[in-house]
């Protein structure tokens, strides 16, 4: 039998309105009515139903947060920042993972606004542009983490990839390689192409510094290793001496597969420097130089962004945060 607000009433001895009260504004009830209400709640195994209490108010206590890779720590704690700001204002965060895939980001975004979600943060993966535009015409804000997207009607969160790409290749630079290899792919994807552009922009301005690229169809260690076996079985003058990773799950896969055969030695015989700083970059068997993007911050700041708008209506300014990447220089790069 399904227990309502009116049968914990009834035991309380109190009206519906004072049970409402006690669970939604428990300070304007006296404390031994909140503990007679909150022990027939108890006694009864009352829920509250918030699929009506939505209906009243339009809208749930929670925000969808949709990214490409729920296994990539880096989202993992991004969605710890962002549920670090929603619960300083009660709310929940709903994650959604798209593991690149166009069908399910869509049909999170279809199932965010059904829900009614105070709000969506989303690291796009298509161009989702027109889609996001309607979610918010009718009434659900939407900011972008971890890219930008050309149309800056859209407040957004992200890290400058180019600089971060730059950053990468001058250290492997500064360190006396001359041979680079970036490890990463699909190009489709914004954060990988933006980081290949700034390493080849650096490799540039340096004559006698070359850059290759080997493709990868996934950022996983799994894909990094393929990448590292690859070149592991190229004939030694044809290895890079330096390997920028377009994250640092590839890295470790990278790490991995030069390290399986014990024939080349990191960083003696190649460097290698991955993008993220995740926790497990410094645990690695030779631990991982990276690339750092502050990804609590960056789920923290988003959610912010994103209850601002909400609570801004239609004059809001929208804003593009960029913040900058940061070198971390461990041993796998040790010069
Ligand atoms: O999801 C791909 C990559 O983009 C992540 O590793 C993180 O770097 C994000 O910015």
């Amino acid at each position: 039998m399904t227990v309502n607000v009116r049968d914990v009433a009834e035991l309380a001895k109190v009206s519906v309105g004072t049970v409402s009260n006690v669970m939604n504004r428990p300070e304007k009830v006296s404390p031994s009515t909140v503990a007679r209400v909150q022990a027939a709640i108890d006694e009864l195994g009352f829920v509250r139903n918030d699929a009506a209490r939505q209906l009243r108010a339009g809208r749930s206590r929670s925000l969808g947060l949709v990214v490409l890779d729920v296994a990539n720590p880096f989202f993992t704690d991004l969605a710890r920042g962002a549920e670090d700001r929603a619960a300083e204002e009660g709310l929940a965060v709903l994650l959604g993972n798209t593991d690149d895939d166009l069908e399910r980001e869509a049909a999170y975004l279809d199932l965010f606004e059904e829900q009614r979600v105070h709000g969506v943060l989303i690291s796009p993966l298509g161009d989702i542009g027109e889609r996001l535009a309607k979610l918010r015409a009718r009434g659900t804000p939407t900011v972008l983490v971890d890219r930008q997207i050309d149309d800056r009607s859209f407040s957004s969160v992200s890290v400058d990839d180019v600089a971060g790409g730059r950053l990468a290749a001058n250290h492997l630079m500064a360190i006396h390689r001359t041979r680079l290899a970036f490890v990463g792919g699909p190009s489709s994807i914004r954060q990988v192409a933006d980081r290949l552009a700034g390493a080849r922009l650096a490799v540039a301005e340096h004559p006698g510094v070359s850059i290759e690229v080997v493709a990868t169809d996934a950022l996983s260690v799994l894909a990094g290793r393929a990448a590292g076996q690859q070149i592991l079985e190229r004939d030694p003058g044809d290895r890079p001496d330096a390997i920028f990773a377009a994250n640092d799950l590839l890295a470790i896969g990278v790490l991995q597969a030069l390290n399986m055969r014990g024939e080349l030695h990191v960083p003696g015989d190649i460097a290698l420097i991955g993008y993220d700083d995740i926790a497990f970059a410094a645990a690695a068997v030779v631990p991982l130089s990276s690339i750092r993007q502050p990804s609590v911050l960056i789920g923290y700041t988003a959610v912010d962004l994103l209850l601002r708008e909400a609570e801004g209506g239609a004059g809001f300014e929208h804003e593009q945060i960029v913040f900058d990447p940061e070198l971390v220089i461990r041993e796998s790069t040790a010069g």
